[in-house]
């Protein structure tokens, strides 16, 4: 379960997602490989793999269904040593966590790194990371989630009502998973990435940054690329990065999961299993 699937399916993400409902939902997974297509070479039935669908334009998406048609260029070995159910949690928000650290926030160790959403998906994983690396991480999020963000690696955390951008001090970076404020967080840091683009005015705020030249908010849309998952897959099996599950709900049960993420309030990420 992403964030996004709520909007594709209420209809706000009609401009990605087309007019014509219903549409199928989900973009990522981890499941066992049923069968492998002509032509395609080393994978085989009974593998233990992870990735995403084509994308959530045109109907392509779907990943919450029993069986998924995947191209070989979208997956990549699961983890070891943790369940498939609760592998789920991570390949979207991990590769984006990724992606965003790496690509476009240039992490090093001894860094100070602002991350605001922490609890959320892709949060939870971006926090596990750059601790990891050696990153100094200030954690905002909801007061309940707190003491469970210390433990995910934040060396300080703040609560999300209590602060204002203005009071905050200066870092290298900041991460961004919320999608608001953007114009005042970016004054923080040199580098700031966001991934919360879509939400209400992000996207105007993110362009009418690159006034500020190497200062300007960076942002980009996520894919799940290969050897992204592969390299996530070997985070987790250094040990470096655990999937968040809040929980886990049968396919029958999607539409809960679906109340539950709109509800919001949750540490990590909502499963849906048909396991
Ligand atoms: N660009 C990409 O490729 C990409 C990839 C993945 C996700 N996204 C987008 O990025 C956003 C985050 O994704 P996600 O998977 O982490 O979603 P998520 O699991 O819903 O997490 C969002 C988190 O932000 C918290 N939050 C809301 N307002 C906040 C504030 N003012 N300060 C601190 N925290 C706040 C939420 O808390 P509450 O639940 O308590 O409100 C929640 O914990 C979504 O908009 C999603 O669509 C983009």
């Amino acid at each position: 379960m992403n964030a996004v699937d709520v909007a594709l399916r209420s209809g706000a993400a009609r401009l990605l997602s087309g007019r014509r409902f219903p549409r199928r939902l989900g973009l990522d997974f981890a499941g066992e490989i049923d069968a492998v297509g002509p032509g395609v070479t080393g994978w085989r039935q009974g593998d233990r793999v992870w990735g995403g669908v084509r994308g959530f334009t045109r109907g392509q998406n779907g990943a919450a269904a029993d069986y998924v048609l995947v191209p070989r260029t979208q997956l990549s070995l699961a983890p070891a040593g943790i369940d498939l159910v609760t592998a789920a949690a991570l390949p979207g928000v991990g590769v984006t966590a990724l992606i965003a650290l790496q690509r476009h926030a240039r992490l090093r160790e001894g860094q100070r790194m602002l991350l605001r959403g922490a609890a959320g998906g892709f949060g939870s994983a971006a926090l596990q990371l750059a601790a990891s690396l050696g990153v100094h991480v200030t954690a905002v999020a909801g007061a309940r989630h707190l003491d469970a963000l210390r433990e995910l690696g934040a060396k300080e955390v703040l609560d999300r009502r209590l602060i204002h951008p203005g009071d905050l001090p200066g870092y290298d970076v900041v991460v961004d998973g919320v999608g608001t404020d953007l114009a005042a967080y970016r004054r923080l840091a040199p580098r700031t990435v966001t991934i919360a683009f879509a939400q209400p005015g992000a996207l105007a705020t993110v362009a009418a940054s690159t006034v500020f030249g190497s200062r300007r908010i960076r942002s980009f849309s996520g894919r799940l690329r290969a050897a992204d998952l592969a390299t996530l897959t070997q985070r987790v099996n250094d040990g470096h990065l655990q999937p968040v599950v809040a929980g886990v709900y049968p396919l029958e049960e999607a539409a809960e999961a679906h109340r539950r993420q709109e509800a919001g309030g949750n540490l990590g990420k909502l499963v849906i299993s048909s396991l």
